[in-house]
C-alpha cells in the first residue's frame, strides 16, 4: 500500500526506504490502512494493483488474488520440465484474472496460451489484464466448465491453479478470504473436486511429452493419500511455496484412471 501511495514500481531501489512521507502521503497511506484493518480486504483488491511474475496486473474481487508459486516456475520457461523451446501451445485451467495465462505468454513468446474459467467475472477481469500487458495476439480466454469447451485440443502444457480448498478449511479461512470469490476458493468435500477432473482428463488435452502442472497448496497430503500409485513429481521453489506437482501425459496415461 505504501508502494501504491508513493507511486513506486514493486522493484525500485531499496535507497528509497529511507525516504520521509509527505504529510499528504502519510494521511492517504492512513485512510488506505484504515480501510484494510476495518474492512479486512486484500490490501491488492484496496489498491487495485499487484505484479505476478514481475507483470503488473489488475485486481479487483472479481478474480483471486495472484500469488501462486507457479510464477517462479512460468518465469523459467516451466524448465527442466519440459524444454521452453518446443512450447507451442499452452493451457490455463481455471484462468480468474489471467495472471498465469499472460505470465505463459510473456516468458514463451513463441507459445499461444489458452485460459479458461467458469466464472464471467473473472473472464473480465482477465481481459481486461491482456490488453494492459498487450498480449491480445496470442492469448485466447474463453468460459469452460474444466475442458468442456475444449473438445479436439491438445496443447504441450496444461497448467492450473483451481480451487482446491474442502469443506471444513473453507469455515475457518481468515476474513481476507471472503472477499475473494468463493469458487476459485471452494472444491468440494475434500477440496478435490477439481483436481479430480484434471487427474482423469488431462492426458487426452495433452500433446505426446506434454505435461500437466498443477498447484494443489496445502491439499498435497491428502492428494499423495488418494493417489497412493500416481508418480507426482512435487517441484520446490527457491521463493517459498509448493504443493505443486507435475506429470507427463504418458504418466497420467499409465497410471491415473
Ligand atoms: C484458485 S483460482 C486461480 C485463479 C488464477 N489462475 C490464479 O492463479 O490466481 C481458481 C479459478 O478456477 C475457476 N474455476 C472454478 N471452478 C471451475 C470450473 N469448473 N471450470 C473452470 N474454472 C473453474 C474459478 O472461477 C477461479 O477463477
Amino acid at each position: 500500500m505504501l508502494w501504491y501511495v508513493l507511486g513506486l514500481s514493486h522493484d525500485v531501489d531499496p535507497a528509497v526506504l529511507s525516504r520521509s512521507l509527505t504529510l499528504r502521503q502519510r494521511i492517504a497511506l492512513e485512510a488506505l490502512l484504515e480501510r484494510r484493518i476495518s474492512t479486512r480486504e486484500p490490501a491488492v483488491y484496496i489498491t487495485g494493483q499487484t505484479w505476478f511474475a514481475g507483470l503488473p496486473m489488475r485486481t479487483d474481487a472479481r478474480a483471486l488474488v495472484p500469488r501462486s508459486p507457479l510464477a517462479e516456475l512460468i518465469e523459467r520457461g516451466f524448465a527442466p520440465w519440459i524444454d521452453p523451446a518446443r512450447v507451442r501451445r499452452i493451457l490455463d485451467v481455471g484462468t480468474g484474472g489471467g495472471c498465469i495465462a499472460l505470465a505463459c505468454a510473456h516468458y514463451l513468446p513463441k507459445a499461444r496460451v489458452e485460459g479458461v474459467d467458469i466464472s464471467d467475472a473473472a473472464l473480465s477481469l482477465a481481459a481486461e489484464n491482456r490488453r494492459l500487458l498487450g498480449l491480445t495476439r496470442r492469448v485466447q480466454f474463453f468460459k469452460s466448465d474444466h475442458f468442456s469447451a475444449l473438445k479436439g485440443r491438445t496443447y504441450d502444457i496444461i497448467v492450473s491453479n483451481p480451487p482446491y480448498v474442502g469443506r471444513r478449511e473453507m469455515q475457518s479461512l481468515p476474513p481476507e478470504y471472503g472477499h475473494e470469490p468463493r469458487m476459485a476458493l471452494a472444491s468440494g468435500d475434500e477440496g478435490l473436486d477439481s483436481v479430480r477432473v484434471l487427474l482423469s482428463k488431462a492426458a487426452r488435452y495433452l500433446e505426446p511429452g506434454g505435461i500437466l502442472v498443477v498447484e494443489v497448496g496445502n491439499t498435497e497430503t491428502l492428494v499423495r493419500r488418494r493417489y497412493p500409485r500416481v508418480p507426482f513429481v512435487w517441484l520446490e521453489f527457491e521463493r517459498g511455496g509448493g504443493g505443486v506437482f507435475c506429470l507427463t501425459r504418458e504418466q497420467l496415461q499409465r497410471h491415473v484412471r
